[in-house]
């Protein structure tokens, strides 16, 4: 499947003689959307060659991973299981529906919840507790946090296309890092890879390093987490507004927004040449506006529009 790419317009890239495209990756599909499109696909079929029946995945209350494998589990008939960070959200599950509308929805797909504490979230890639798990849930086909493994970052391979050659820049939002090393494989030598991660920390890169020895077109710019990971200031909900309104093209406040506003910000601060033609890619995760707007509101904040 392959998304296309818009042209924005905006006067700064004017001003400046540079080209910005945007990869539209969240239009794909409503809930499996962007790079969990990518990272899904191959796991999906793996599972179903193994015989496997359900999908069994990790996240946090508002993972756009969870909802996805919820919906991928809907479509392909699987049963699926979300392990939830938060046992607190277990106490009142009716509650926590109604106040949560990525679990509320996922639930509607069918899936099947175990909250546990953040203590024992951490045990997350460990054997003994994956193993725990599978006879838990016999017959599960277990995807990690955030659908980053092997077959997920061959999917993510084919975000770029061989159309997409003609751009100097790729730049793209980071958590795991699965999505960037997909795009890194893919992307030509000439390329340069912008990577935004959306979370704080200098691990980033080493974690980049580690999936990426043999190729060095790639750069980390750390600069734009907004203080860290599900972070938001009135100045990004600011700007996800204004982007929306000149573009249409809406961005989700975790990752695209994030990267979107650093990739202007280094615009206007003449990061780019003059004649360079940047292909941003829209890794989706639209789904989660809702859920940050109901936090908002209740701290009387602005809203995403
Ligand atoms: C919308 C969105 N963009 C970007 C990312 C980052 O992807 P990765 O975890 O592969 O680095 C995620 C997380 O999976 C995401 O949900």
């Amino acid at each position: 499947m392959i998304s296309k790419n818009i042209q924005i317009h905006l006067p700064i890239l004017q001003e400046k003689g540079i080209e910005l495209y945007v990869k539209r990756e969240d239009l794909l599909h409503p809930f499996i959307s962007g790079n969990k499109y990518r990272k899904l696909k191959y796991n999906v079929a793996h599972a179903k060659n193994k015989g496997k029946l359900c999908l069994l995945t990790f996240g946090g209350a508002y993972s756009n991973h969870i909802l996805a494998t919820a919906a991928a589990g809907k479509e392909y008939n699987f049963k699926t299981v979300g392990v939830i960070r938060g046992e607190e959200l277990g106490f009142d599950v009716p509650k926590t529906l109604a106040q949560n509308p990525t679990l509320k929805r996922a639930a509607e797909f069918g899936m099947e919840f175990k909250f546990i504490s953040r203590q024992e979230y951490q045990h997350k890639k460990e054997t003994v507790f994956l193993e725990k798990l599978a006879q838990e849930f016999p017959n599960s086909y277990i995807i990690p946090e955030g659908g980053t493994n092997e077959l997920a970052i061959k999917g993510c391979e084919e975000i770029l296309t061989k159309e997409d050659d003609v751009f100097s820049h790729i730049a793209c939002a980071m958590g795991t890092g699965g999505t960037v090393t997909g795009i890194i494989n893919s992307a030509c030598e000439n390329q340069n890879i912008l990577i935004f991660p959306a979370l704080k920390g200098a691990w980033v890169k080493e974690e980049i390093q580690s999936l990426q020895p043999n190729k060095q077109n790639w750069s980390v710019i750390s600069d734009y987490h907004f203080k860290g990971y599900g972070k938001v200031s009135d100045e990004l909900i600011t700007f996800i507004n204004q982007f929306k309104k000149e573009t249409t093209i809406p961005l989700d406040p975790i990752y695209t927004a994030k990267m979107m506003f650093g990739v202007l910000d280094r615009v206007e601060n003449n990061q780019f040449k003059k004649g360079s033609k940047i292909l941003a890619i829209h890794t989706g995760g639209l789904q989660g506006i809702e859920g940050i707007n109901t936090q908002l509101k209740q701290k009387n904040k602005p809203i995403i529009l």
